[in-house]
């Protein structure tokens, strides 16, 4: 879900729909949005079902205004529906309130409020929030706001708006994002710093358990104590452009070209050919605690996982330190042991994702040392680890992931590499590392350029009901992450299985009609793989090889360069997120915005 607000001189309606249709990405089956001026007595609120552009339409004329907040919602509590998008009104419309998170005790303050007499109007938990606000006896919109989240279990991030105290807005944070941008004499406040940036680079990140108050020229920040706090604001650096779609028809296709300068960029700065290391600024971990990891646990979710997995394989193979990676959602829910000599890494292109969050917060609680592998720059995840490592991949809007996914996966390159050169790793083979890294963007852009031939590929292959994706070892992991990438977006029954398990069951599905998506590298397993293909072709399967020479097996081989065999996973894949692409494009799907997805699951 996404939250915007706005209080300044401006003309706050087409402002807020501007900021809606930013944070789009990260939530959309309703959005809303309530606004007033110091003059009037009022709120006034629009609210549809469906898209931004769907609420545009319904404003009203002489819908004006200078102060107002607005929201964008992916339903958790209630079907997507008009009464239940934000923001949430109190039945003598004075206390209007937009929230992203969930209120886990809802039922219950739901029950005892109803109890009182109180009458609901949607399915909600936020609405819970709002009658909270307006039955508050206190005498400033602050302590009424700071009396419900007292009461309130669970996350938030939430704006409140009050018909009597229409020169500001109240903030609150707990577990989900809320960043105030601060202008000249207009202050805004988002989710994201995507729907800020138009408009102000300067932001204060609030921490969990912070308020605020936004007047037009003047901001302060306090505790749900009471107490003040200092903010100062920081300088955000992605640019505005970095948000429009800069000639390309969908996110998803520019932020797949951007690939080259992406990982031109998180290697900037970094190398160290001295050594034939890397400098890691923010790792936090000196050399001799480095020697003493006995193991490294990776957890990221969805996309971030997968990235995980052959971050685990690199740091395995260049540090030689055992590693996995796994579902940070699996790992919270299963009281895992947490070892004090294992080094613990949070994976999140967010850094928001909640249960990512709330395994970081669990491990922390019992000791861990904890690093993250995170885009977002002071997001919370980066926050709460003890160091780690910024992707800076640049913003990504498409739902899913691809340049961030693969900027990830070069930072455990780094972060191998580091790890092994305090380690066993030989100069020689750290050298040889680092020249594999500089080839990369200019391999990306060379695979980037069959294009042509893969949208050529996809046609073909679209009509397909169910695909099979395998790899082993180190392609493994690829083929996880093109089989989600496939269905994602084009809904496409896609999985994924170790080339070397398909004799154990799969192949019992192969069929001419079920296709396999085969990653074929050139390493000391290339045998292996063709026998695998043979099995396929036994059973008239189609095959769709990505290797680093025609497979005589298949029927059709994607060419992609070769680097080292440690790295090969990287370009790998990048032809499987064109090939997701232009299938999905094939069958006129929406490839930016999956339906049922979010870009961000802030909520459990
Ligand atoms: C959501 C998105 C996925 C993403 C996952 C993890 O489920 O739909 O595309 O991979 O979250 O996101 P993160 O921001 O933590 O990398």
């Amino acid at each position: 879900c996404g939250i915007v607000g706005y209080i300044g001189k401006r003309d706050v309606a087409p402002l807020l729909l501007e900021g809606l249709a930013r944070l789009e990405y990260r939530g959309y089956d309703s959005a809303g949005m309530v606004i007033t001026s110091p003059k009037s007595t009022g709120l006034k609120m629009v609210k549809a079902k469906g898209r931004v552009r769907d609420l545009e339409a319904r404003v009203p004329k002489r819908f004006t205004g200078t102060t107002g907040i607005a929201h964008t919602r992916w339903a958790t509590h209630g079907a997507p529906s008009d009464i239940n998008s934000h923001p949430h009104l109190d039945p003598e419309n004075k206390v209007a309130v937009v929230h992203n998170g969930i209120v886990d005790n809802a039922d219950e303050l739901r029950a005892k409020l109803e109890a009182d007499g109180v009458v609901f109007a949607s399915e909600t938990d936020t609405e819970v929030i709002t009658h909270l606000i307006a039955r508050s006896q206190a005498e400033t919109l602050e302590e009424k706001v700071r009396e419900a989240v007292k009461v309130i279990e669970g996350t938030y991030g939430i704006a409140v708006m009050h018909a009597d105290f229409n020169d500001r807005i109240v903030v609150a944070r707990n577990g989900s994002p809320v960043i105030l941008g601060i202008g000249e004499k207009e202050m805004l406040v988002a989710s994201d710093v995507a729907a800020l940036i138009a408009h102000t680079r300067q932001v204060v990140t609030l921490n969990d358990g912070e308020m605020a108050t936004l007047k037009a020229d003047d901001f302060r920040t306090y505790t749900t104590s009471g107490a003040t706090t200092t903010a100062t604001p920081e300088t955000v650096e992605w640019e505005a452009a970095s948000y429009d779609m800069g000639g390309h028809d969908t996110y998803m296709h520019k932020e797949i070209s951007e690939q080259p300068d992406a990982v031109d960029r998180v290697l900037r700065g970094r190398i160290d050919d001295r050594f034939s290391t890397v400098h890691l600024g923010g790792l936090n971990l000196d050399a001799r605690e480095a020697r003493g990891i006995r193991r490294v646990k990776i957890l990221g979710c969805g996309t971030s996982y997968h990235a995980g997995l052959i971050g685990a394989g690199l740091i395995e193979s260049l540090a030689r330190i055992p590693a996995d990676s796994e579902p940070a959602s699996e790992f919270r829910y299963r009281n895992p042991v947490v070892d004090p000599d294992t080094l613990y890494i949070a994976v999140s292109q967010s850094g928001e994702t909640y249960d990512v969050l709330a395994a970081v917060q669990e491990l922390k609680r019992k000791g861990a040392r904890v690093l993250g592998v995170v885009n977002v720059v002071g997001s919370a995840i980066a926050r709460e680890t003890d160091g780690g490592v910024y992707v800076h991949a640049g913003p990504e809007v498409c739902v899913v992931s691809t340049k961030c996914f693969t900027n990830t996966v070069v930072a455990f390159a780094l972060l191998a590499l580091h790890l092994g050169r305090i380690r066993d790793l030989s100069v020689a083979d750290g050298k040889r590392i680092i020249e594999g890294l500089r080839r990369l963007p200019a391999q990306i852009s060379e695979i980037l350029e069959s294009e042509d031939e893969i949208k050529k590929l996809a046609d073909e292959y679209a009509d397909a009901k169910s695909m099979m994706f395998i790899g082993r070892v180190r392609g493994y992991p690829v083929a996880l992450e093109a089989s989600l990438k496939l269905k994602e977006i084009s809904y496409i029954h896609a999985e994924a299985y170790p080339a070397s398990e398909l004799k154990h069951g799969p192949l019992a599905l192969i069929e001419p009609a079920l296709p396999t998506v085969a990653i074929v590298p050139d390493d000391e397993l290339l045998e292996k793989n063709r026998a695998a293909l043979e099995e396929i072709k036994a059973r008239s399967g189609r095959i769709l090889a990505v290797a680093h020479q025609e497979q005589e097996k298949a029927d059709h081989t994607i060419l992609v360069p070769k680097n080292e065999d440690e790295l090969d996973p990287i370009l790998m894949g990048i032809p499987l997120q064109l090939l997701a692409y232009h299938t999905a494009l094939a069958l006129g799907r929406d490839i930016d915005k999956p339906r049922n997805l979010a870009k961000s699951v802030t909520v459990e």
